[in-house]
């Protein structure tokens, strides 16, 4: 069986835990496509060029320790307003998506650009104040130093971007049910999650 389910939605929303939970809820494969642009975009802080460094990405890449700092996120959010960088990373997303047993994508533009025929389609959201403050708290876990007014600016300033780039900007799909996390636990968010997707499954 395929069964494809795509999480969209803003940085830090909660699309993470969300997508694993789900994933291990239905036994499906997890992809989180941030990590293709993340990796892109560590690459270029070291002076590679982000096309090149696109098209010559392997999944040896996102297993890189250091993607998840602020840094990186601001660089994978520069690179992916570049239509060519975009572009050299849909076949790995699609390969993926079209894996036997199910798969579970989470980005910013699956269930518009990647997988718009998708099985069952989630926009997660919450406030900017309440997604900066839990990547706050999820940073100063790893021992970064950063203060919760740097990571607010960072989350406010990626979503810009992601926002209003022209290729592929961040927005729900007019079939993505939204869950805005803004004040549901992780149980709660996940629960109405699982309930969304099985919803759309047959039987
Ligand atoms: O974890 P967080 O929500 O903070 O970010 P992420 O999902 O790891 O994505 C990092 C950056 O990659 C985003 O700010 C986007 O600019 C870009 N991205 C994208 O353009 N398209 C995707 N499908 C996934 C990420």
């Amino acid at each position: 069986m395929s069964f494809v389910v795509a999480i969209d939605g803003p940085a830090a929303a909660g699309k993470g835990t969300i997508s694993k939970a789900v994933a291990r809820h239905f036994g499906f494969a997890h992809l989180d496509t941030g990590l293709l642009y993340r990796a892109v975009g560590a690459k270029t802080l070291l002076g590679r060029d982000a096309v090149e460094a696109a098209q010559a990405l392997t999944p040896e890449d996102l297993e890189d320790n250091d993607l998840r700092t602020p840094e990186v996120a601001q660089a994978a959010s520069q690179v992916a307003v570049i239509a060519d960088v975009r572009s050299a990373l849909v076949a790995f997303q699609r390969h993926f998506a079209g894996r036997d047993g199910g798969a579970v994508l989470d980005g910013r533009d699956i269930g518009t650009v990647i997988c718009p025929d998708a099985d069952a389609k989630l926009f997660v959201t919450a406030s900017a104040e309440r997604r900066a403050e839990r990547r706050y708290l999820e940073l100063i876990e790893k021992g970064h130093d950063v203060t919760r007014g740097q990571v607010l600016e960072d989350v406010v300033a990626r979503d810009t971007r992601d926002r209003e780039r022209a290729t592929a900007p961040l927005i729900a799909a007019s079939d993505a049910t939204e869950i805005d996390t803004s004040d549901l636990s992780i149980e709660q968010a996940v629960a109405a999650a699982v309930a969304a997707v099985s919803a759309k499954m047959p039987g």
